[in-house]
């Protein structure tokens, strides 16, 4: 078996398929999708929150993300890895983020990268296509510009629209292989999607968009508040609890080890 490509996703939107992406951060959970079938997993800088524990995406490094990448490529066979680059690699220059993409490639062995952003980092995007790097936009709510937008808040409503617009189609030409679309209305995400000829990738972006991405601690019912967005398809926080309090109670009473847990 070989690696989903990016021209496998491009030929998914040119037969009308639609895709599920989720984020991956470790080995077992990236092993668990990737035999699910899962095309594409993302090493989001969502684990700034998930794994890490801060309250936004603005504190993640390199150096924090770097491990967590090789290690969903490691337990991975099948799945594209892409590389979510966090705030503060690569919005300085072009080389800034072909250094950053480069160590993502080739020290966690990604196959692709992420970044957020529509015109701004419309010369990144450039540098990292022209060195043969598949590069993941991302439009609507970027959570790295939280401060700027003022807020995890729906984006792209009335005139906004028009400049995200002009965001998606910049970034196509740019060279994107595929952008992601959060938090903004169904209608606009609609529009995006049949306006371009590279996957839309939706989160809180309503059923038009060519994919689907979920962060999977979401999914699975670890998060305690999620977004509105969020469907939840397990209650892991509840089994869990279930299960570490059988455990805790079995360890008390002496049930926990048995015999057949023992060696004699
Ligand atoms: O970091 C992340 O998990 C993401 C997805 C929600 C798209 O960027
Ligand atoms: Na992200």
């Amino acid at each position: 078996g070989r690696r989903i490509t990016v021209r496998d996703i491009a030929a998914a939107k040119e037969r009308g398929e639609k895709w599920p992406m989720v984020t991956a951060y470790d080995a077992m959970t990236a092993r668990v999708f990737d035999e699910a079938g899962i095309p594409v997993l993302l090493v989001g800088d969502s684990a700034a929150m998930v794994v890490y524990g801060y309250d936004s995406t603005l504190p993640v490094s390199v150096d924090d993300l770097m491990p967590l990448t090789a290690a969903v490529v490691r337990g991975s066979s099948r799945a594209m890895v892409v590389a979510d680059l966090p705030f503060g690699s690569y919005q300085s220059s072009p080389q800034q983020a072909l250094e950053t993409a480069a160590r993502f490639m080739k020290e966690a062995g990604a196959h692709a990268v992420k970044l957020e952003g529509g015109r701004r980092v419309l010369p990144q995007v450039e540098a990292l296509v022209s060195a043969g790097i598949p590069v993941m936009a991302h439009l609507g709510l970027t959570p790295q510009s939280v401060n700027a937008l003022g807020g995890y808040r729906v984006q792209g409503r009335g005139q906004a629209g028009d400049e995200l617009m002009a965001d998606a189609k910049d970034l196509e030409y740019a060279g994107a292989f595929s952008v992601v679309l959060e938090c903004v209305p169904t209608e606009l995400a609609e529009r995006v999607t049949s306006s371009l000829s590279i996957p839309t990738i939706g989160i809180g972006a309503g059923p038009g968009t060519d994919a689907q991405v979920l962060v999977w601690q979401d999914l699975m019912g670890l998060t305690a508040r999620p977004a509105k967005f969020v469907k939840k398809y397990f209650d892991l926080a509840q089994e869990m609890d279930r299960a570490v309090r059988a455990f805790a109670d079995e360890v008390s009473t002496g049930a926990f080890p048995a015999a057949e847990h023992s060696y004699r």
